[in-house]
């Protein structure tokens, strides 16, 4: 079976440009090759095919788990998400896992947390003057939040011990050559070799995770602070016979939250600075405090540079999509970068323009999916849409420069794309 077209240049390559320049590469390979496009890289045995035309990214989303799991695209994640990870389930286990972890995360019980999300913001915020790189106060930024809101961590100890830890483990996954090297040598080849680091690392992170679960556990036992924090609603989840997690299970939790809400919103508020500061007018506009055009910016920032390019599904059996055969064992993706980009969707598609939110035509589910789509929509979506918009409220008032005039390109960061410089500013 024929693949559809894609670049011919070897597989290294490929992985080169995806992880380096991974927006000019995508760019490119759909302007040569049209979409679908399909591309071989060493993140998966088999190539990819990336879709992006909306028909196309709608049948992706609904494809069924079990000819097309998603579970098996994060498979490398396995040491560090545990068993019982939602990012790895597939089928009724992965609906079930999603029902139990996605209730904090709607109506009054996520509104609850946002006057602490926005406290941390402004305190964040207010320690900025001269030179700053977005992405580094971002990644603090984000994990406090998890810390302080998903886990339920309270003191400075509880808070520092847990961001060294955290900070040991992902260290080691962010750089690109490490990376590379762990995807080629996934094998334990003694505590310094980089794999055998990151175990060393889970290991310690592991035991600090465990030591919170039961402390809350024993505070909610007690009559303690019930709902004050999403690992305190996750305690409180019963499973249909009735039995409550286990401290493994609440663990993998946390850590599917840490993963998927982490680097993702870092990355998403670093362009949105990055993008700011280039947009003199779009701050002035924010700062009159218009809510709509607060979440027009946020929309915005996601559209025209989403953290996560790709939703990936492996084929188990051959399928047909936007009517092109596709052969079991291949990867098919939908590609949010591309999708996001189409003139056809979105005129002057590469423009940052948060207007174009409040001019009506709004978009449809598959042109705008930031937050990929289907059964495997993004769990923490509203969560992480109001960090955003606390953060840019906290930063209104700041006056914000960059330090070079054009723009930053994208580059790789472990699964999510930030810009080159982290979003180098001047503030003040
Ligand atoms: C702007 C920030 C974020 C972006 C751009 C983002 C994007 C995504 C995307 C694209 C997916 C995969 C969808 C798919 O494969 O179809 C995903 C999954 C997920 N995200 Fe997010 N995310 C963000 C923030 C968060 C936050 C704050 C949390 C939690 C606190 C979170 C938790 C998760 C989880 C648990 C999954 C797995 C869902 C599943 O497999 O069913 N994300 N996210």
């Amino acid at each position: 079976m024929d693949l559809p077209p894609g670049p011919r240049a070897p597989a290294l390559w490929q992985t080169v440009a995806w992880m380096s320049r991974p927006g000019a590469f995508l760019t490119r390979i759909h302007g040569r090759y049209g979409d679908p496009v399909t591309i071989r890289t060493y993140w998966t045995d088999e190539p990819m095919v990336l879709f992006s035309a909306p028909d196309a990214v709608r049948e992706i989303f609904r494809l069924d788990p079990a000819i097309a799991p998603a579970g098996q695209s994060w498979e490398f994640l396995r040491p560090f998400a545990g068993p019982d990870s939602i990012l790895l389930l597939d089928g009724e286990m992965h609906l079930r896992e999603r029902r139990l972890m996605q209730a904090p995360f709607h109506g009054e019980r996520m509104r609850a947390f946002t006057p602490i999300v926005a406290e941390l913001a402004r305190r964040e915020l207010s320690t900025w003057s001269g030179r700053v790189i977005a992405l580094e106060r971002m990644r603090r930024l984000t994990i406090e939040i998890i810390l302080r809101v998903v886990f339920g961590a309270r003191s400075e100890q509880e808070v520092g011990q847990l961001r060294d830890a955290i900070e040991g483990t992902l260290a080691g996954v962010r750089s690109p050559s490490q990376v590379l090297a762990m995807a080629l040598v996934r094998r334990d080849l003694g505590r310094r070799s980089p794999w055998g680091r990151f175990r060393v690392a889970v290991e310690r992170f592991d035991a600090l995770l465990l030591e919170i679960v039961a402390r809350r556990r024993a505070e909610q036992l007690g009559g303690g602070r019930a709902g004050d924090s999403v690992l305190a609603l996750l305690l409180e989840q019963r499973e249909e016979q009735g039995n409550a997690p286990t401290d493994r299970h609440l663990r993998d939790q946390l850590v599917a939250l840490l993963v998927g809400g982490h680097d993702s919103s870092a990355a998403s508020l670093a362009w949105a600075f990055e993008r700011l500061a280039r947009h003199p007018a779009v701050h002035a506009r924010l700062r009159e405090g218009d809510p709509a055009y607060l979440d027009a910016i946020v929309k915005e920032v996601l559209r025209v540079r989403p953290a996560l390019t790709i939703a990936p599904r492996r084929l188990l059996e051959p399928v047909r999509i936007a009517g092109r055969a596709l052969p079991a064992g291949v990867h098919v993706a939908a590609c949010l970068w591309l999708a996001q980009r189409r003139e056809d969707l979105w005129p002057q598609a590469g423009a940052f323009r948060p207007e174009r939110w409040l001019e009506g035509g709004a978009p449809t589910a598959v042109s705008w999916i930031p937050f990929g789509g289907g059964v495997r929509r993004c769990a923490g979506a509203p969560f992480a849409e109001m960090e955003m918009r606390e953060v840019l409220r906290a930063a209104a008032d700041l006056t914000i420069r960059p330090v070079r005039p054009e723009g930053e390109r994208a580059r790789r960061s472990m699964l999510v794309v930030v810009p080159h410089r982290g979003g180098e500013l001047l503030i003040g």
